[in-house]
């Protein structure tokens, strides 16, 4: 499907302004000049696509989404070059994965070409809004609400609307470099077989809040998930995929339905297979973390996931006591892993996997 969209150009904020902003951007809080929007309807599938300046959305209080969460959404990043070419990274895995929430969700999936042609057009007219410091990068958030305007609650939506919105980023975790310190979520789970939990919805985020309260609460800065049935196995954290690593050998927690198929979790084990590691796919049990880590047989773990990249996870609380992962510090595996992706980003290494998307 090839789409076309109708242009209305947006008055750009003023180069000096928008340098400002991109001196040193916090996550997710200031956005790009335009934004794209596809209606769908039942009548008319994808239609009146666009790209307009950003602003507020004027929606009936009865729109579904606000009463029956209809909606899921993708985050994705575009990199500026040092030769000043912008590129993204894995857009069409990005698409894939939106149309298999989209399927979850009872919603109607968009053609990838259209998704990607979306986020390229986005990128190529806000291009100016493409950080160029190192670590830097313009956030895409591509989205879709259940519209009908209705509070009956008898099947999916009959309208939908996508968009994609722009937000210079900086680094995620405020702690920046440093090892994270998470908390084992033995009082709430995250996702349950048959749920919703590797579909990317805005209620799987927002059912997460409370226990990330009692993280912080606990003086940590990230939820680790468990298993709903037997609260053994590990899951996620907070946002991101866990990866933990033996040696050369590199564990993560297998699809089972309930966690998120991170693209870049699938990076890492492409990737780590490509330097020489063993990169899997298992079950990881608790009690095995805490028994691997005090012999120093489990080395180091780190998580990955777009917005926050790659991060070592140095200590671990829960109910029935705390212990360290590597002495609480970054490990080699990990900063190695961190380094490669980031060069295949930014172009100082070679993509051997075609993961990277100029825009024209
Ligand atoms: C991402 O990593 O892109 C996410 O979607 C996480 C989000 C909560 C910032």
């Amino acid at each position: 499907m090839t789409i076309t969209f109708t242009v209305q150009p947006a008055d750009r904020l003023p180069d000096p302004e928008r340098e400002q902003l991109l001196a040193a951007p916090a996550f997710g809080e200031v956005f790009s000049d335009h934004m794209i929007s596809i209606q769908w309807s039942l009548q008319n599938g994808w239609h009146e696509a666009q790209l307009a300046p950003y602003g507020p959305l004027l929606l009936d209080p009865a729109t579904q989404v606000f009463h029956y969460g209809q909606e899921i959404f993708e985050g994705l990043k575009a990199y500026r070059r040092p030769d000043g070419a912008v590129v993204t990274f894995r857009p069409f895995a990005h698409a894939e994965r939106f149309n298999r929430s989209c399927e979850r969700m009872a919603m109607p999936p968009l053609p990838e070409a259209a998704f990607v042609e979306a986020l390229e057009l986005l990128v190529a007219t806000d291009r100016a809004w493409v950080p160029e410091q190192p670590g830097y990068s313009l956030y895409l958030r591509p989205f879709m609400i259940a519209t009908q305007r209705t509070l009956g609650f008898y099947g999916p939506s009959n309208a939908y609307r996508f968009m994609v919105i722009a937000s210079p980023a900086g680094a995620y975790f405020q702690a920046g470099a440093k090892p994270l310190t998470v908390w084992l979520s033995e009082d709430y789970t995250r996702a349950a077989p048959g749920g919703t939990g590797a579909a990317k919805c805005g209620g799987n985020y927002a059912g997460t809040l409370v226990a990330q309260a009692q993280a912080q609460q606990q003086g940590c800065d990230q939820v680790v998930w468990l298993d709903a049935a037997e609260r053994r196995w590990v899951d996620e954290m907070g946002t991101s995929n866990l990866f933990f690593v033996y040696g050369s050998r590199l564990v993560t927690p297998e699809l089972s339905g309930t966690l998120l198929p991170g693209v870049t979790r699938d990076s890492v084990l492409a990737l780590a297979a490509e330097l020489g590691y063993t990169a899997e796919e298992g079950r990881i049990g608790v009690a095995d973390w805490r028994a691997d880590a005090e012999s120093g047989r489990l080395t180091e773990v780190f998580s990955c996931g777009t917005s926050s990249m790659i991060t070592s996870v140095g200590h671990v609380r829960s109910k029935d006591g705390d212990w360290t992962v590597g002495g609480g510090r970054p490990g080699p595996v990990t900063s190695r892993l961190r380094e490669e992706l980031t060069g295949i980003q930014s172009g100082e290494r070679p993509d051997p996997f075609g993961w990277v998307h100029k825009i024209a």
